[in-house]
């Protein structure tokens, strides 16, 4: 949400400054994204521009972005390991395809990197592969601590590039209890514990110790599939993808039906079945 807001903010500048019309900002993200963008847009009112799915595939690239970008995209936001397959939006391709738009048009499209859940498990499972900061129109990225952080809810980040990519006029300085803070936030009050926790983690495991657990789940993981699939009942969706340490599969058709192959299936829920991770929606294909 935040993040969100800073693209919305920082976009009405820019125009501002152009002397253009502020008042229709887009944000453009896939059908592939958690709730919480479309959720942003309702609230912040942004109209959002979901790309939708192909049948079969379950991210984005930049061939679906490229036609939905136009002078009132706030921005684009770009998922690390979906809540549906754990698979990363091709990052570096949109990325690529935002510097062009840049180069071309004069468009300066920032990217937005929703790494919830990836954020605390790319840097270990695939050291070299680019999704961040690395990457040129990258301006920020969020990150939940209480997913593979490893901590209970709620803590996250939220993390800019550059100062500048955090809007001014969106802190607030506040002098309440003898110093200067500032505040960035929706609501105000919250308990710090889960910063200890996340804290005592950081300390106590190290980069050595989520990379060992990174390693282990993503092992535990592949175990899972290997049995899955040799049941001959589901297929494995992506599994030689960069991907959360996660399995999902999907029922096989049944003969003389259509695809039954959806991530976001009830059925083995229904069958008593427990996912590593709640699904809360079909992605739109
Ligand atoms: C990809 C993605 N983005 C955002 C969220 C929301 O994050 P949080 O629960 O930290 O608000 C989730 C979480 O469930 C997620 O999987």
């Amino acid at each position: 949400m935040l993040g969100g807001l800073s693209l919305k903010w920082n976009w009405r500048k820019r125009r501002e400054a152009a002397g253009a019309s502020t008042s229709s900002p887009n944000l453009v993200f896939g059908g592939d994204v958690h709730v919480v963008w479309e959720k942003f847009c309702r609230y912040f009112d942004v109209e959002p521009r979901i790309v939708p799915l192909q049948p079969g595939k379950y991210t984005i690239g930049p061939d679906d972005v490229q036609a939905h970008v136009d002078e009132n995209t706030i921005g684009v936001a770009a998922v690390l390991g979906t809540t549906f397959t754990g698979h990363k939006d091709d990052i570096v391709g949109i990325n690529d395809l935002l510097l062009r738009i840049k180069r071309e048009r004069g468009l300066d499209v920032p990217l937005h990197v929703d790494g919830a859940s990836g954020g605390f498990v790319w840097p270990f499972l695939y050291p070299d592969s680019k999704w961040d900061f690395r990457l040129e129109q990258v301006r920020s990225i969020n990150v939940s601590g209480h997913k593979f952080g490893l901590v209970y809810p709620g803590i996250g980040w939220l993390i800019f590039r550059e100062k500048a990519d955090l809007a001014k006029d969106l802190v607030f300085e506040e002098n309440y209890l003898g110093k200067t803070d500032s505040t960035f936030t929706l609501n105000f009050s919250t308990g710090s514990s889960m910063v200890l926790a996340q804290y005592y983690n950081f300390v106590r495991y190290g980069r050595a110790g989520y990379t060992y657990i990174m390693q282990n789940m993503q092992t535990n993981a592949r175990v899972l599939a290997e049995k899955l699939a040799a049941m001959g009942r589901f297929e494995i969706i992506g599994p030689d993808e960069e991907q959360l340490p996660w399995s999902r599969s999907g029922s096989r058709p049944t003969p003389g039906t259509t695809s039954s192959t959806s991530p976001g299936s009830s059925r083995p829920s229904a069958a008593g079945w427990c996912r590593p991770t709640p699904c809360r929606r079909t992605p739109r294909t």
